[in-house]
């Protein structure tokens, strides 16, 4: 079964258990490929989710696999993003072994062109300190760039070729993660929302639903940009807070790019395999406020049109807007709370959807084995105490 936004509706599953081992609160690709990685072990999974899997910011979301284009510099958010990256070809097999869905894994490359001075200062300093960290990547004329993708606009007067920046079709991610998930043991509740987290002594002893109480021996946080609204969640509303970016998709067919386009700071183009090019996107911090509007329309209409002139031609299919889970550093939240059994899996802001599987690794293997495999420091709640 389909929902109007074509993620597959899981069986419902209302009745709540008196206990599980894990509750995780958010069924996003973060909550669910955490779920998918714990139940694979033979942990009992119980995903809370007030809507349908996945139906919110991981749909929304463009899709890229792109840290060498995202990154702001070299440190772990870059380490990770690369880590998460490389898990992506075995998890596209993986995923449609398990659940018959072709994720859209494409390792299309991205251009990241320059359309102002500016933009060709941020790409040489940005081809730099990657260079210097033996990364892959080419630095293009306009010419040669436009010798690669032939529809690119006369305005791209530079660019850095990234060829291992990949894209993956968000919708079809978070469908087979919740599939791949319920296949492998995790119960999902669907409809239900947490009220708070309940501890006991400063441990975390389950969630509390509207009008059940779900007895957990852990409590994974996932519920992005909505994870500062769960009581006792440990995720203050001003540590996590919704960026609205709006999206817009453009059909073209036959398909008349074939990279990821982007501009640093101003947006990108993604061209999916089907001939849908996913155009984005603004950040907007207008709380929760789903809408798309003129103005953000009308900046991305026109980026796209610069960078492929074609496209001026082509109809638009659809707009939408989600809100991505911001922290003023932009980094993910991570990890063990001062609350024992309370673990936090949210924050990603930009790049949910790559670091979606690095994430469910990370924090399978803490609430497992104690240990999340690397330095999770970083992204620890503890860091806006300090500030
Ligand atoms: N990662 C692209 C975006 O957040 O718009």
């Amino acid at each position: 079964m389909a929902s109007d936004d074509g993620a597959l509706i899981l069986p419902r599953d209302s009745a709540v258990p008196a206990s599980t081992d894990v509750a995780i609160i958010g069924g996003g690709v973060m909550g669910c490929a955490v779920a998918l990685r714990l139940a694979q072990r033979g942990v009992g999974v119980t995903v809370i989710e007030r809507g349908i899997p996945g139906a919110e910011a991981s749909s929304a979301a463009a899709g890229m696999l792109a840290p060498q284009m995202e990154a702001d510099g070299p440190g772990p958010m870059l380490d990770m993003g690369l880590r998460s990256r490389a898990l992506y070809p075995s998890l596209a097999v993986e995923l449609d072994e398990a659940t018959g869905i072709d994720i859209g894994y494409v390792k299309s490359g991205v251009l990241a062109v320059a359309l102002t001075d500016d933009d060709d200062r941020a790409l040489g300093a940005r081809r730099i300190w990657q260079a210097a960290r033996g990364m892959r990547l080419e630095a293009l004329s306009g010419d040669a760039a436009r010798a690669r993708e032939a529809e690119l606009g006369p305005a791209v007067r530079s660019a850095l070729y990234f060829a291992d920046d990949a894209q993956v079709n968000p919708r079809a991610l978070a469908r087979a993660f919740s599939q791949a998930a319920a296949a492998a043991g995790a119960r999902f509740l669907q409809g239900r929302y947490v009220r708070r987290v309940c501890t006991q002594a400063g441990i975390a002893t389950g969630v509390e639903l509207d009008g059940d109480t779900l007895n957990a021996g852990t409590v994974v946080v996932a519920a992005g940009s909505w994870s500062g609204l769960v009581e006792g969640a440990g995720v203050p509303p001003s540590v996590v807070r919704p960026a609205r970016g709006q999206l817009v998709a453009i059909e073209t067919r036959p398909p008349v790019f074939k990279h990821v386009l982007s501009v640093q700071g101003r947006g990108y183009l993604v061209p999916r395999r089907d001939g849908t090019v996913v155009a984005g996107s603004t950040v907007e911090m207008v709380g929760f406020r789903k809408e798309v509007t003129v103005g953000g329309l009308a900046g991305i209409l026109e980026l796209a049109q610069t960078l492929v002139p074609a496209l001026a031609n082509a109809p638009v299919m659809q707009s939408w807007s989600n809100f991505r889970p911001y922290t003023e550093d932009h980094l993910p939240v991570l990890g063990a709370t001062a609350v024992q059994g309370l673990v936090l899996a949210t924050g990603h802001y930009r790049n949910g959807i790559l670091l979606a599987p690095v994430t469910a690794q990370a924090i399978a293997d803490l609430i497992v084995t104690g240990n999340a495999g690397f330095d999770l420091g970083p992204f620890s709640i503890e860091r806006f105490a300090r500030a």
